[in-house]
């Protein structure tokens, strides 16, 4: 099995490993086409709910209330397609635990969620409450300011039908704290409590709780860093430790050659795209600056010779494939794509996908790719 690289931050709440309760790493992993997550597509039910306000909610949100003909055309594995067609979420909830000011979505990932055809996006318009704090923090940033009025006009504008059999509606609830799933022997609901602002942009509980009817539960609480072996861990913020991006051992000394970069380095915030603009200073820019400085310290690889990865990766027994065996998985995703008249469905689960890409591995091919580490 691979090393999980990306996994959710636990969330201590009672019921959370029920069946039926799942993170949302595994998740997105699957949706992705990850090749180490085999996951079961089998319909959702009718109503599923998602905690935490952040994109990665979104992300889950967005797809279990979609079906297959919403799916963009873009490559999705052919076992969530299948899912997707016989779908029969209608009520897809969002807890947030916080208002709408504290939420972490951006603004663009938040307006994509109505575009949604045949979803229905509700926010309740007792949730939209501010207080100083909130104010505060309105006046400060123009991406809040943009995704506080998003959702304002949603909570606004008036409902379609209740009876509409046709409409799903996608929920998002703010000032719910998520404080139990509840279920005997699988997850039955969850219990919120409301929560107030305090006026200083703190939030504090109300003791007055909800529970909310659901049948399944995706918690999307953020994301930790996994350790490696060979490496220094601060387990605390899931990062390794280093300086200018330079990893540092127990004793504060660089490990030499390794360099640190991205969510390793900061901790999971951020998409993808910011990993150069938005911190400062420039995340990738540091991490390559130091290494361009050390460039003439660091030893040479033992054997220069490209072909010497290959021979790496079967002396350390890792799966992988050939540029070859990547064409020929290739066409067989535009193959099962076909059948559904798009472009390609992408084949996710390791072991099916490894034994498709596994052809005579040509000598001294350069593209070979880590499938699946033992
Ligand atoms: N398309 C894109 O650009 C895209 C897609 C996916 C992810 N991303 C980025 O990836 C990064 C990670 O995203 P993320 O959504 O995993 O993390 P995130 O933005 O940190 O959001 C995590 C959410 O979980 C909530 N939460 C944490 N602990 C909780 C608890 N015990 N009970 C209830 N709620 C809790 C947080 O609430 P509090 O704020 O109250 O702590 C927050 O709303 C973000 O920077 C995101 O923008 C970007």
């Amino acid at each position: 099995m691979g090393r999980e690289l990306r996994r959710d931050r636990d969330l201590d709440i009672p019921g959370i490993d029920l069946p039926g309760s799942h993170g949302a790493a595994e998740f997105v992993k699957g949706f992705d086409g990850h090749p180490d997550v085999s996951r079961d597509w089998s319909p959702q039910p009718r109503h599923v709910g998602v905690i935490g306000a952040g994109n990665v909610a979104l992300d889950v949100a967005r797809v279990l209330a979609k079906h297959a003909e919403d799916v963009p055309v873009t490559e999705i594995p052919h076992e969530l397609h299948r899912g997707l067609a016989v779908n029969r979420a209608t009520d897809v909830h969002v807890f947030a635990r916080r208002g709408l000011v504290q939420a972490r979505f951006t603004p663009k990932e938040l307006r994509e969620l109505d575009h949604v055809p045949g979803v229905e996006v509700v926010v309740d318009p007792e949730d939209v409450e501010f207080d100083e704090g909130s104010l505060a923090a309105l006046r400060a940033g123009e991406q809040t300011r943009m995704v506080v009025r998003t959702l304002q006009d949603w909570a606004l504008r008036d409902r379609r039908p209740a009876h509409d059999p046709a409409l799903r509606r996608l929920h998002l609830h703010f000032l719910a704290a998520p404080v139990a799933v509840l279920g005997a022997d699988r997850v039955t609901g969850l219990r919120t409590e409301r929560i107030e602002l305090d006026g200083r942009g703190g939030v504090r509980g109300t003791g007055v709780f909800t529970d909310h009817p659901l049948q399944a539960l995706y918690r999307a609480t953020g994301y930790i860093g996994s350790e490696l072996p060979e490496l220094p861990f601060d387990a605390l913020s899931g990062t390794l430790p280093h300086a200018a991006g330079r990893v540092l051992d127990f004793d504060d000394q660089h490990v030499p050659g390794v360099y640190a970069c991205g969510w390793i380095k900061r901790g999971p915030v951020g998409p993808i795209g910011h990993i150069v603009p938005s911190t400062r200073p420039p995340c990738v820019l540091e991490t390559v600056g130091s290494l361009l400085a050390d460039a003439d310290d660091l030893a040479p690889a033992p054997v220069p010779d490209p072909a010497a990865v290959v021979e790496l990766l079967e002396e350390r027994g890792v799966r992988h494939t050939t540029w070859d065996g990547r064409l020929q998985l290739d066409e067989h995703a535009r193959g099962l794509g076909e059948e559904r008249g798009r472009e390609r469905l992408g084949v996710a689960p390791g072991e099916e996908r490894a034994d498709l890409a596994r052809v005579g591995q040509r000598p001294g091919a350069l593209k070979s790719w880590a499938l699946h580490q033992s």
